[in-house]
C-alpha cells in the first residue's frame, strides 16, 4: 500500500516489542508490531527494567529493519505505584467495571502522573514536529498533555485498547475529570467499540459540559477533539499461513492423540479477572452435569499464561480457579479421564494456531474486554472444510463484528452450558457457514487496516484544533 508520509511513526506503548511473529505477544503488541514493520519509525516505551534513580539516564535502542525501539527504565517505586499500583489496581478493574477490584491511593496516582510526565520529557527530544505521534493504551492517559507541555506541536493521537467505562462507573476514580480533560491533548482519540466512544463522549458532555460536532468531533471547553472507532484486528493471512506451520502442525497432532477422539474444548487467556475463567469453568462444570453424555467424551483444555502475578487480585484469581478445577476434576474423572487441564505456560503463535485448529470449540467469554484477538486468531487458524466453533462472551469488543460466533452472557451459567452443548454437536454445514462468515471479518479487518484507519484520521486531523475565538 503506498501511503502519503510526512513524518516518522512514533509509537508509545508501556511495553516495547517483539517485533518477531515468535514472541509470545499480547494483542496490543501483536497489532503494533505490524504497523511498524510496514511503515517503519520510532517505537518507545519501558524497557521492562528497573534501576536506581540517577542510572536510568541512558536510553537503550535497538533497531530492527526501519524501526527503532528506543526503551527507558522506570525506578523501583516507579515500577509499583504506576504499573502495578495506578495502572492495574486503579485503572485495569475500573475499566473493566470492576469496583469491587479497584483500590485507588494518593500515592500511585502522583507516581502515574509523574511517570507520564517522565517519559513525555524523554520522548520530547526524540520528536519533531513532522513526525505522528501515537499513544496506547491506559498506562499513558496523561502523556499527551505532557509532551504538549514540553512544546510538541505536530499530531498526536491515542488508542485505547480496552474498555472505557460507562460515566457511571468512570465517575468513581477520585481525579476523573483531570484525567478525561488531559485527554483532550490529543487530536485523535480512537476507542475498540462504538460503546466505549459513547462512554466517553458521554462523559465530555454530562461532565465536562462538551459538545457534540459533524463527523466524529466534540468540543470541549473550546478545544476541539475526534474521537473514532478503530477495532483492531489481526495479521489474518499471517496466522493463517502459521496454523499449516510445521510447528503448529506437531501441536495440533499432539492435542489430537491426547484427546484420543474426544472433542476438544480449548480457552486461551492471560489469567485475569477480566476474562471470566471462573465462570467458565462452571459453565463447563454444568455441562456434564445437565448433558452427561458429554462426560468421557470431551476435554477442556485452559491455557492461562500469569500475568501481574504480584498483585492479590492476581493471586486470589490463581487459588480459585486451581481449587475449581481440581474440584471438577475429583468430581468428574475416571481412571482414563481427566476433564479439565490448565497450563500456565505460554506459548510460541504458531504452536497456538496448531492448538486452535485441534478444537472443536473455542470459549472466549471474558466479563468485560476491549477487543479480545484470540477470538480472531481462532478464526483464522480453522480449517475451513471442518472448523471449530466460537463461543464468544457479549461483553467482548470482538462480538460487534463476530456476531455469527455463538453469543453467550458468560454469567448464565445455564447459557454457557446450552452453548457448549450446541457447540459440540453443530452440524458440519452450520459450523462451516458460521466459520465462513466470521473470516470474512477476520479477514478484512486486519491489524493492517486498523492501522492504517487511524493513521489516515490522524493524518487529516488539525493539530491542536481549536473554535475560533468569536464562535
Ligand atoms: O491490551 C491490554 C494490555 O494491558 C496491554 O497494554 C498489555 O501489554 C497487555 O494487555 C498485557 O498486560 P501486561 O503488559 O500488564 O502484562
Amino acid at each position: 500500500m503506498t501511503h502519503h508520509q510526512k513524518g516518522r511513526l512514533v509509537v508509545v506503548s508501556n511495553r516495547v516489542g517483539p517485533l518477531t511473529d515468535e514472541g509470545k505477544a499480547g494483542g496490543l503488541a501483536v497489532g503494533l508490531a505490524d504497523a511498524l514493520k510496514r511503515r517503519g519509525g520510532l517505537w518507545f516505551g519501558w524497557s521492562g527494567e528497573t534501576s536506581e534513580e540517577g542510572t536510568f539516564s541512558e536510553e537503550k535502542t535497538e533497531v530492527f529493519g526501519g524501526t527503532a525501539m528506543t526503551t527507558i527504565d522506570m525506578t523501583e517505586e516507579e515500577l509499583e505505584g504506576f504499573y502495578h499500583g495506578y495502572a492495574n489496581r486503579s485503572l485495569w478493574p475500573l475499566l473493566h467495571y470492576r469496583l469491587d477490584l479497584v483500590q485507588f491511593d494518593r500515592q500511585s496516582d502522583r507516581v502515574y502522573r509523574s511517570v507520564n510526565q517522565r517519559f513525555a520529557a524523554r520522548l520530547a527530544p526524540l520528536v519533531t514536529d513532522d513526525d505522528l505521534v501515537w499513544v496506547h493504551d491506559y498506562h499513558f492517559f496523561y502523556l499527551g498533555s505532557d509532551l504538549r507541555r514540553c512544546g510538541y506541536k505536530g499530531r498526536l493521537g491515542f488508542f485505547l485498547h480496552i474498555p472505557f467505562a460507562s460515566p457511571e462507573i468512570f465517575m468513581a476514580l477520585p481525579g476523573a475529570h483531570d484525567l478525561v480533560h488531559s485527554m483532550l491533548a490529543y487530536d485523535l482519540i480512537g476507542f475498540q467499540t462504538r460503546q466505549d466512544r459513547r462512554n466517553f463522549v458521554n462523559f465530555c458532555i454530562h461532565e465536562l459540559g462538551g459538545h457534540k460536532l459533524p463527523g466524529d468531533r466534540i468540543e470541549v471547553g473550546g478545544r476541539i477533539v475526534q474521537a473514532s472507532v478503530f477495532p483492531i484486528g489481526i495479521d489474518a493471512e499471517g496466522f493463517a499461513r502459521f496454523a499449516v506451520s510445521p510447528e503448529a502442525g506437531e501441536h495440533e497432532e499432539m492435542l489430537r492423540d491426547l484427546a484420543r477422539g474426544r472433542l476438544q474444548i480449548v480457552g486461551v487467556d492471560r489469567l485475569d479477572y477480566s476474562k471470566g475463567l471462573v465462570e467458565r469453568l462452571l459453565g463447563f462444570e454444568r455441562l456434564l452435569e445437565d448433558f452427561p453424555d458429554n462426560r468421557g467424551g470431551v476435554n477442556f483444555l485452559q491455557i492461562a499464561p500469569l500475568s501481574r502475578s504480584e498483585l492479590d487480585a492476581y493471586i486470589d484469581l490463581r487459588a480459585e480457579l486451581e481449587g475449581l478445577a481440581g474440584r471438577l476434576n475429583g468430581r468428574f474423572a475416571t481412571l482414563d479421564w481427566t476433564p479439565i487441564q490448565i497450563m500456565t505456560t505460554g506459548f510460541t503463535r504458531r504452536a497456538l494456531a496448531g492448538i486452535y485448529r485441534a478444537a472443536r470449540v473455542c470459549m472466549v467469554t471474558p466479563l468485560r474486554d476491549g477487543m479480545n484477538l484470540v477470538a480472531k486468531e481462532f478464526v483464522a487458524a480453522q480449517d475451513p472444510t471442518d472448523p471449530g466453533v466460537l463461543i464468544l462472551s457479549r461483553f467482548a469488543g470482538a462480538r460487534a463484528e463476530l456476531m455469527d460466533a455463538l453469543i453467550v452472557n458468560p454469567y448464565a451459567t445455564d447459557e454457557v452450558a446450552r452453548a457448549l452443548q450446541r457447540a459440540l454437536t453443530m452440524p458440519l454445514a452450520e459450523r462451516q457457514e458460521r466459520h465462513q462468515a466470521m473470516r470474512e471479518k477476520v479477514f478484512h479487518g486486519t491489524a493492517a487496516h486498523w492501522c492504517e484507519s487511524f493513521l489516515t484520521a490522524l493524518e487529516s486531523a488539525e493539530p491542536e484544533a481549536r473554535l475560533p475565538a468569536d464562535a
